[in-house]
């Protein structure tokens, strides 16, 4: 028999409707058009924007679409990982949380924290049961409302985030075509450089922490940077050479979308041509877990059966990673 690889058989997205611009922006902080476009490529990203919304409201039409898409029922979900680092609440799970929005009453599911990289560990970690013949159809979701946690009068975070969120589904395929083959990795040491403080265990949320702004996302540009433009670039050139795939052998790239020139680099790195490298970072910004599932979904119809895909992304923890896929359909 075949082994059993997990596919992606059906994708979707959502993106609020409200555009955040770079224009807006230079009213809010000390910021111009013409550093955020140099510095990073962004000229807009989605807010979410209405009382009570969260992460898992922008999940919901972006999953019910993928299942009216492939034409199954939610009750048929086996498995939910949803990947975010801005969940409705610390506890219970947003996939939780999903799964009774969305009626998939024989789904089992978990959240998954990888910041950046989340999506690719939640890809990962899903392909292992289908792999085994535990799971049949498992949904991967990845997204975040970065802006529930990002300081609008901090000008060094506040022009690179967005909201956002998209999800795949994953099945079992005996062609040939699914998941390949991923390299994940993480350092705890880099956990310094972007995180959020406060409202875990270590510092409950209290007035001095909420007084410090340490319930909003913090980050030390350079030092992720130089981490990321290297490590994003380094693992995906790795899971290539593992596999003996050259630049001409990809079809597409789909890098995270946190800074143009991160993506630059690893397209330079991996001899993957301009032409081939999705990006829709001047739209979006970085979403985070959504950045990825959001490039498929945006690009599923140019992709042909057999496709050869990698995908890679950086993150806080720090963590990083790559993931080489046969597109299957
Ligand atoms: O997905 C999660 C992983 N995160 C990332 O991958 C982010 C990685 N880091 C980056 O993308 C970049 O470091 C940033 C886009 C965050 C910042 O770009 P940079 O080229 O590293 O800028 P910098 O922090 O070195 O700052 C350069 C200058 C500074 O001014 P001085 O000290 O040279 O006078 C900053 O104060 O730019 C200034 N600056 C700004 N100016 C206008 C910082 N932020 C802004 C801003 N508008 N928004």
């Amino acid at each position: 028999m075949s082994k059993i690889h997990a596919a992606i058989t059906a994708v979707h997205g959502y993106v609020p409707d409200y555009v955040l611009t770079n224009q807006e922006l230079e009213t809010m902080v000390d910021t111009n058009d013409e550093w955020i476009t140099s510095r990073t490529g962004i000229k807009e990203r989605r807010i979410l924007k209405g009382e009570g919304l969260a992460t898992s409201d922008m999940a919901v039409p972006a999953v019910t679409e993928l299942l009216r898409k492939r034409g199954i029922g939610a009750d048929e979900i086996d498995l939910i990982i949803f990947c975010t680092t801005t969940p409705d609440m610390i506890f219970p799970a947003t996939a939780n949380v999903l799964a009774n929005k969305i009626g998939a009453k024989n789904a089992w599911g978990f959240d998954l924290q990888a910041a950046c990289s989340g999506f690719l560990y939640g890809l990962t970690s899903g392909a292992q049961f289908i792999e085994s013949g535990k799971h049949k159809k498992v949904l991967v979701v990845g997204g975040d409302k970065m802006s529930a946690i990002v300081n609008y009068k901090d000008r060094a975070t506040c022009i690179i985030f967005g909201d956002g969120c998209g999800a795949v589904l994953l099945e079992p395929n005996e062609e040939g075509n699914g998941l390949i083959d991923s390299i994940l990795k993480s350092d705890g040491a880099g956990g310094q450089y972007l995180n959020l403080k406060a409202g875990g265990s270590l510092k409950p949320a209290s007035h001095a922490t909420v007084d410090a702004g340490e319930h909003f996302a913090y980050q030390e540009g350079q030092a992720v940077f130089k981490f990321a433009v290297t490590n994003m670039a380094d693992v995906a050139h790795e899971v290539m050479e593992r596999n003996h795939l050259t630049g001409d052998d990809i079809a597409w790239l789909v890098p995270h979308q946190a800074n143009k020139r991160i993506i630059d680099a690893t397209a330079n790195r991996t001899g993957i041509s301009p032409e081939k490298v999705i990006i829709n970072i001047e739209r979006y910004g970085n979403t985070t877990n959504g950045t990825i599932p959001l490039c498929l979904w945006e690009w599923e119809s140019k992709f042909k059966k057999g496709d050869n895909l990698i995908l890679a992304a950086f993150g806080g923890g720090f963590t990083w990673g790559s993931v080489y896929l046969k597109w299957a359909y």
